[in-house]
């Protein structure tokens, strides 16, 4: 099957979040399964000149943004097997950063759905499964619907949209996206893009994909409801049908104490006293007090509000009154940065806040540790707490998301668990098991290094996870067309769009293209077909509605 991930990061080229991980992962257990599987990236300038060095032109050419003519640079790299695709444009993706700041996010990344629905055909890949990640690529599935399906091509395309994180949803003015794309008035109707006032990019994943997954099956099931469905959670009940949840797994080759080059003792579940030689490497290295018996708590962690920082920020005294060590690694929101700061200040030999992204560090932080604490206000997956369990570092958890499918506490009468947790968003529930970790840690020290030995040996890899998104890939490409919006009212769909000319064959002139533009050519738009879709385009003609795919709402 041919299947192409569209996003806008993956390890090892450039990487914000988990988002990354799991497109730099997931591909390669594909390859193995014998998916002939690609991916599609911007070329954002932040990509290290190693992986630029080995990168081969394969074409550009030039789409239409509404009235702007913008240049596609089509790059190619073959990674651990997999061939990977770059999207090159100074304008768009040549600055130093990846997200945010310049006030053009909405166009840069409508240009990026546009430039891969146009590349798909030039580099002879129309693939069986375009599977599309989180907002930024939201609006592919809305393009292939409205516009590229008529074409015969790609009538057999179809899409999947995974929700990493609903709550980041690429809200921009309406005016802004369809200046740039064209979708027609009726795509900006409350069923399909507007959402409050807004184009919500991660709607049009939700409204227009086949198939919607998320990271795992407690956080499809949380954001149906209220609370965590960012008001898109009647949209996601009405689409429940075609929502799976299908857990992350992590690179067992990258995390693997037993040979991890960064570590300062390697270890694996049966020389697990070897793995306080971490502890100490890194007291001594962070200017903490070198004590093999203090317990260390790290976080590694965007400081963020859904990290479940403010709860740290609450009981923070009380925490330290364990006698615990604390060690922070991550960047974000200044109000946390002053909170670790005042800590490490407050707490010297036994504080120590590091904000930087800084891998690592990571590394050796999730071997030196004892306890990782991650007491998230919500977790779609999250990846940091099955690192900290491979590397033998219990975590204490709230139970949401993909923590709650991951980390089981522990019960001290049947002896089972992986870790600690705690269900309610509450300072003094995370402090009481805080406490009591400590405590076993102190008192019970092989109880805790049994656990500690169990979560080593415990299975986190992509193998399970990877068959279901086969299995999934299986069904949709076997199984009838879903019926989406566009099929049930006819009058969305748009004019397949015009296709692009290749530009002339590449030259020194690649390296300059924006200069060698020809003059903007406005694309004339056709008037809509409101009043005979049917008789003008016989082929647009809806498929018979089957019951199943009704909607629920
Ligand atoms: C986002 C989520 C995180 C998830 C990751 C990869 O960063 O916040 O929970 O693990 O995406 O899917």
């Amino acid at each position: 099957m041919k299947i192409l991930f569209a996003a806008s990061e993956c390890v090892p080229f450039v990487k914000t979040g988990g988002l990354a991980d799991v497109v730099g992962a997931l591909p390669k257990e594909l390859l193995k399964a014998g998916e002939d599987i690609r991916v599609i990236l911007p070329l954002y300038k932040a990509i290290a000149p190693e992986w630029r060095e080995q990168m081969e032109h394969v074409l550009h050419f030039y789409v239409n943004l509404g009235w702007r003519r913008q240049y596609v640079g089509i790059e190619k790299l073959t990674y651990a097997g997999i061939p990977f695709y770059f999207v090159d444009n100074e304008q768009y993706f040549g600055r130093s950063y990846i997200y945010g700041a310049g006030g053009d996010e909405g166009e840069r990344f409508a240009y990026f759905c546009r430039a891969v629905m146009e590349t798909l055909q030039k580099i002879d890949f129309i693939p069986d499964v375009l599977h599309c990640h989180d907002w930024q690529t939201g609006l592919i599935p809305v393009l292939y619907k409205l516009q590229y399906k008529q074409l015969e091509a790609f009538k057999n395309i179809r899409t999947v949209y995974t929700i990493h994180n609903l709550q980041y949803q690429g809200l921009f003015p309406i005016h802004t996206i369809e200046d740039l794309l064209y979708l027609g008035d009726l795509a900006y109707t409350s069923d399909a893009l507007e959402f409050f006032g807004m184009c919500s990019c991660m709607k049009g994943g939700l409204v227009f994909a086949d198939e919607i997954t998320t990271v795992s099956p407690t956080y499809s099931e949380e954001i149906q409801t209220a609370y965590y469905g960012e008001r898109l959670d009647g949209l996601l009940r009405s689409r429940v049908d075609h929502l799976t949840g299908i857990l992350n797994g992590i690179d067992t080759v990258e995390y693997d104490p037993e040979h991890d080059p960064a570590l300062a003792r390697n270890y694996t579940a049966d020389s697990f006293v070897d793995k306080v030689g971490n502890k100490l490497a890194l007291q001594r290295e962070l200017g903490l007090t070198v004590d093999a018996d203090a317990p260390m708590i790290a976080m590694i962690t965007r400081l963020s509000g859904q990290k479940g920082l403010d709860l740290v920020e609450c009981v923070l005294n009380e925490i330290m009154n364990t006698g615990c060590q604390l060690v922070v690694l991550g960047m974000g929101e200044s109000r946390y940065v002053d909170l670790f700061s005042w800590a490490q200040w407050k707490y010297p030999n036994r504080v120590s806040a590091n904000f930087q992204m800084n891998h690592n560090l990571a590394h050796k932080l999730y071997a030196a540790a004892d306890l990782f604490l991650m007491p998230s206000l919500f977790e779609p997956c999250g990846l940091s707490q099955l690192i900290s369990l491979r590397y033998g570092t219990l975590p204490i958890t709230r139970e949401t998301g993909g923590l709650r499918d991951t980390v089981l506490a522990y019960n001290q009468y049947t002896g089972d668990g992986n870790g600690f947790t705690f269900l309610y968003y509450n300072a003094h529930d995370m402090l009481h098991v805080i406490e009591n970790a400590v405590r076993m840690y102190h008192e019970e020290r092989d109880v805790f290094n049994g656990l500690a030995i169990r979560a080593m040996r415990g299975q986190y890899g992509w193998d399970q996870s990877a068959k279901q998104y086969v299995e999934l890939y299986e069904k949709l490409t076997a199984g009838p067309e879903v019926v989406t919006l566009e099929a049930r009212d006819p009058l969305f769909v748009e004019e397949a769009p015009a296709p692009t000319e290749e530009a002339p064959a590449p030259a020194e002139e690649a390296s300059a293209p924006v200069e060698e533009a020809p003059k903007p050519e406005p694309k004339k738009r056709a008037p809509r077909k409101k009043a005979e879709p049917k008789a003008d385009a016989p082929a647009k003609k809806p498929a018979p509605r089957k019951k199943a795919d009704e909607p629920k709402v």
